[in-house]
């Protein structure tokens, strides 16, 4: 297993992490575990079970009880598929804020060791480079301005019919910022040995290319 590749891409919200991620496994056949919804997928549970939101050994019970699959890109909590679900905008709200709690962190960690499986694995996420898959071959930290983020996420919702406003998204997103890299518990950070990919001024494809190119390199070593 040690010698499975895992590439690590870390960073901010809306920095285009998901897309990105999703498309290097696709080229290069490998697995992908998107971390954020397993954050996502607690928060939807402890809401539906009505866990107090500040007692982190429940929340943590709710973590390392979840029963999830992933599917062809749909996500299933019980066999129900919550996919949609756990897009919405209070369950990423609950899961920013859970996600600060140690012992949820914890409880998560070997679910997500469990996707790291041949022929390779594209992880996805703030800590994947730092603290989960610090062996990874190789660590990517995208980042984008705040504007293009911002425009990024009113693009999305504009797209899927719903109505946005550009100062609260952009209110929203700084304050996910602070709150993922002010936590104590596995603070979003580029690692040391990080490639560092500002996609501001980038397509999706571009940031794709770029990362397939790192690896191509780095894989030979
Ligand atoms: O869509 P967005 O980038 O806002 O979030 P996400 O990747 O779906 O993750 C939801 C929340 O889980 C984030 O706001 C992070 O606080 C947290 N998270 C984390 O702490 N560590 C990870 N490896 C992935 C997500
Ligand atoms: O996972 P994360 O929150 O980092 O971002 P995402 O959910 O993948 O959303 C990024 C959005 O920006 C998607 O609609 C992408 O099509 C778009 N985008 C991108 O991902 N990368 C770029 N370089 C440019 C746009």
């Amino acid at each position: 297993n040690s010698q499975t590749p895992v590439i690590a891409i870390d960073g901010p919200t809306a920095s285009g992490k998901g897309t990105v991620a999703q498309k290097v496994a696709q080229r290069l056949g490998f697995h992908y575990l998107d971390s954020g919804a397993l954050y996502r997928l607690t928060a939807l549970s402890a809401l539906r079970r009505n866990t107090a939101l500040d007692d982190e050994h429940a929340l943590a019970k709710v973590a390392s009880r979840l029963n999830c699959h992933f599917d062809s890109g749909h996500i299933f909590l019980s066999e129900e598929d919550v996919s949609e679900a756990i897009r919405a905008e209070n369950v990423g709200n609950v899961a920013s804020k859970i996600a600060a709690l140690m012992p949820v962190r914890q409880a998560l960690y070997g679910l997500q060791l469990g996707f790291h499986r041949a022929p390779g694995l594209v992880a996805d996420g703030r800590d994947m480079g730092s603290v989960i898959f610090p062996h990874a071959v190789l660590k990517v930290f995208l980042t984008a301005s705040v504007a293009a983020r911002a425009q990024r996420r009113y693009k999305q919702l504009i797209d899927k019919g719903i109505s946005a406003n550009m100062q609260d998204l952009t209110n929203d997103l700084s304050e996910r910022d602070a709150r993922d890299t002010h936590r104590s518990s596995a603070p979003l950070k580029a690692v040391e040995g990080a490639y560092l990919l500002d996609t501001s001024a980038l397509t999706a494809e571009q940031a794709v290319e770029q990362i397939l190119g790192w690896y191509a390199l780095v894989k030979t070593v």
